[in-house]
């Protein structure tokens, strides 16, 4: 017998979340259970007409906030002009204004591949990397993350669960230790010195730098617990690459575009990379990313190496040249400003736990870390935390290889009383949670 068809449930009838749940597969897992029907500046709203504080802005991309005017306009004027021409058919010149744009901010001699992810991005800045210099190994870091591709999920250590399964498909990546000064409980300087002696010992009894084609580093840890690298670690590895002839390869995928108060994070160490990978905040939302990298490896990269269809879609181009324009005229100073009376807020809140804490990052990129006193990672704490304050309206995520670290990425346009209503949440959030 044949059996009845189901009692016809229209999508009307179910909500998005029970419809989601029939047409997703488990690995794409979510933060959350909400049901986001529009957004606008640091809120967004859901389908039971809630209106919540949006401290995760799309994870770290809609740096200039929901919606932005100006940003609109931009993608508004295009629309009537050109959707699409394909870069490898002809140039158009939304694509060459924001290349011209990019190699502005990062400075002469360089030069400018658009892809459309971050991890295509990433991939894009290794196979350059690899074919300039004939190499065919990479360094990268354990807790950083650099995406979901094959190549990108070899270089992310972040957790074996991104990565189980894959091993046999994925190339050969060597990792070493990112400095953890707090989680070890030692000086950042000897932390500094431990890890670039792991490199150093890498090279010696391993892996011979000059089979290397680049090391890839976040110069703040995103995934891994909003760790930012210490000056002297980046100078450390600069050197490194300098004398081995390794291409180093910054993935500020997540740190761009204003996300620690400045157009990219690397500009506070004074240490620059040969090759800039950015992606997430750059379009404020519409698919675009980039590597900005030195003329030397460019102009060495043959024609027909690398490619792709739809890099430097004519309306995200014009979408990125909205959100530079607005960074650079206040929003990147409202990130610095907003940004430290957060800090400053959440600093305040830790020192009232009972519990040990580092609130660290810069501009509108903060993480607190949680341990108990005895030095366990403090996940349940953090979890409870982000429950509880989504109940309050406020929403935010955790990160770290344990997830005991808060994250806070609100818009770089956050308004002081947003920061001050996020804090008073947070406080009773942390408060409550560690009290549990
Ligand atoms: C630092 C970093 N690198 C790479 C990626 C991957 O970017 P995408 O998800 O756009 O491929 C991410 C995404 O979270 C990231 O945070």
């Amino acid at each position: 017998m044949i059996d009845s068809a189901p009692p016809h449930t229209g999508p009307a009838q179910r909500s998005l979340r029970d419809r989601a749940a029939d047409l997703f597969p488990p690995a794409a897992a979510r933060h959350t259970d909400l049901a986001v029907v529009r957004a606008q500046g640091a809120h967004v709203t859901t389908d039971d007409g809630r209106t919540i504080l949006d401290f995760a802005s799309g994870v770290a991309v809609t740096n200039v906030g929901h919606g932005h005017p100006a940003v609109l306009a931009r993608i508004r004027g295009q629309l009537d002009e050109l959707v699409h021409a394909g870069h490898n058919i002809g140039i158009y010149p939304g694509y060459v204004d924001l290349a011209e744009t990019l190699v502005d901010l990062v400075g002469p001699g360089h030069k400018v591949f658009f892809a459309n992810s971050g991890a295509e991005a990433l991939e894009s800045a290794v196979k350059l990397a690899m074919r300039v210099s004939g190499r065919g190994a990479l360094v990268a870091f354990k807790g950083g993350f650099h995406g979901r591709t094959l190549t990108t999920t070899a270089l992310s250590a972040s957790t074996a669960a991104y990565r189980a399964g894959y091993g046999t498909a994925m190339p050969p990546v060597h990792h070493v230790d990112f400095p953890t000064a707090f989680a070890r409980g030692v000086s950042e300087d000897d932390e500094v010195r431990r890890c670039l002696a792991q490199l150093d010992e890498l090279f010696d009894l391993i892996l011979p730098a000059d089979e290397v084609a680049a090391i890839v580093v976040e110069p703040v840890q995103g995934e891994g617990g909003y760790l930012p690298a210490p000056a002297a670690f980046l100078r450390g590895l600069r050197e490194r690459c300098d004398r081995h002839g390794i291409a180093l390869v910054f993935d500020e995928i997540q740190t761009g575009f204003g996300r620690t108060g400045t157009m990219f994070a690397y500009e506070d160490s004074g240490v620059a990379p040969d090759v800039l990978v950015l992606a997430k905040g750059i379009a404020n939302g519409l698919p675009l990313s980039a590597i900005v990298a030195r003329d030397a490896l460019m102009d060495r990269w043959p024609a027909g190496a690398h490619g792709g269809t739809f890099g430097g879609n004519p309306l995200a181009c014009a979408a990125a040249l909205g959100v530079i324009e607005v960074l650079r005229g206040g929003a990147l100073a409202n990130a610095a400003e907003v940004g430290a009376r957060l800090r400053d807020g959440l600093r305040d809140i830790a020192a009232d736990l009972p519990l040990r804490s580092d609130v660290r990052g810069r501009g509108v990129m903060l993480g607190v870390e949680l341990r108990h006193a005895d030095g366990a990672p403090a996940s349940d704490v953090v979890a409870g935390a982000r429950a509880l304050a989504l109940d309050r309206g406020l929403l935010v995520l955790s990160c770290g290889v344990h997830k005991n670290v808060l994250r806070l990425m609100p818009p770089t346009t956050v308004s002081a009383d947003e920061a001050d209503t996020a804090l008073a949440i947070l406080r009773d959030a942390l408060l409550g949670a560690a009290a549990d």
